[in-house]
């Protein structure tokens, strides 16, 4: 499993349930990355999409502890063992963890890998992705992008790995 974010200086990820920036580059990555695989969130994230629905050409599995939840076009899940029996036989790399942050911390200890977005910025929010350079279990692997936009946002996409699946 991948976890997928984008994250500020802090590791802040969003205020009243909705991203506290709109980075059109950083929306396009996140499509090509997890368009045609399986995507996993948490009940609150889905409700904050258009519409409040799943997003098309993926997998979406809704993270809720209501049993009786029923979303159309999504799997439900109540516990992150649902979860690995539902993506069980996949690729671990077709499967992305896309928050939000009761789920990042809920499923970060399964993640291989991390693909986070590094804005360059501070912004006022409410929720956070789990801080992976004060976790001695992950280290940068690499850096796959770096975005300067003259007069806008600057961001640059790191590549993490959990050491713990690396033996
Ligand atoms: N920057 C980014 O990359 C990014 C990405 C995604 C989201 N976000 C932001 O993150 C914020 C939302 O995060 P959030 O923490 O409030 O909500 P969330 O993690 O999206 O969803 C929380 C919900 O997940 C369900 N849940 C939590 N733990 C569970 C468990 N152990 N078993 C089963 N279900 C469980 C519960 O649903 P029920 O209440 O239905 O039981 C809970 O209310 C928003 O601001 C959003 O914009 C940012």
């Amino acid at each position: 499993m991948i976890s997928i974010a984008a994250v500020d200086k802090n590791w802040g990820i969003g205020k009243n349930n909705k991203l506290p920036w709109k980075i059109p580059g950083e929306q396009r990555f996140f499509r090509e990355k997890t368009y045609g695989k399986t995507i996993i969130m948490g009940r609150r994230t889905l409700e904050s999409l258009p519409g409040g629905k799943p997003l098309e050409g993926r997998r979406n599995i809704i993270m809720t502890r209501n049993e009786n939840a029923f979303i159309p076009g999504a799997e439900t899940a109540g516990s992150p063992e649902e979860v690995l029996s539902l993506i069980h036989g996949l690729d671990p790399d077709d499967v992305f963890v896309i928050g939000g942050a009761q789920i990042y911390r809920l499923l970060i200890p399964y993640c291989e890998k991390a693909l986070i977005t590094r804005i360059n910025g501070v912004y006022d929010v409410d929720s956070h992705h789990p801080d992976l350079d004060s976790d001695p279990n992950w280290r940068v692997a690499s850096v796959l992008q770096e975005v300067t936009c003259p007069g806008g946002v600057s961001y640059a996409v790191h590549l993490y790995e959990n050491r713990f699946f690396l033996g």
